[in-house]
């Protein structure tokens, strides 16, 4: 039976981005990614399964994380296509990312300690730069902020 015919448990996009509080611009940006997805009713409004709360707070908190569209699409491919994922399957997901938020904590300290410091950009700006990134050597190892992307 498709999630149409049980009309009681489907949400408008409206509704779905009252409960997430995502815009709906930011919702049909979802489902074009193939992040989420929606049935269209015969008016041809969107209709979503209740259940699409749960993955859209999964993608708010996996991009609040640092994880890309792409890589929190790899995610959620994992998830049962056949029935709305019980909380295992969820746990399941979430439960490798304590790797992944220790690193961006240590990335957000590095981030604010390099506020005040050198973080080898390039710039040559700030008066630590002729001691911490002299002549721009920081830029030899790539682009970007060489001591941010330790
Ligand atoms: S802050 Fe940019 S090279 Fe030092």
């Amino acid at each position: 039976m498709c999630f149409l015919c049980r009309m009681d448990s489907v949400l408008t996009i409206s509704q779905v981005s009252r409960r997430s509080g995502v815009a709906s611009s930011a919702l049909r940006f979802y489902e074009e990614r193939g992040l989420i997805a929606s049935e269209r009713a015969g008016s041809g409004h969107r209709r979503y399964p209740r259940s699409v709360l749960r993955r859209i707070a999964f993608i708010v908190f996996a991009q609040k994380i640092g994880l890309t569209l792409e890589e929190i699409g790899e995610e959620l491919a994992q998830l049962p296509a056949d029935r709305i994922p019980t909380r295992r399957d969820w746990a399941r997901l979430s439960g490798k990312w304590t790797k992944r938020i220790d690193q961006r904590i240590a990335e957000l300290k590095r981030l604010r300690a390099g506020l005040t410091q050198c973080i080898g950009c390039g710039c040559l700006s700030i008066d630590k730069c002729a001691l911490a990134n002299p002549a721009d050597r920081a830029g030899r190892k790539g682009p970007g902020p060489r001591y941010w992307l330790a």
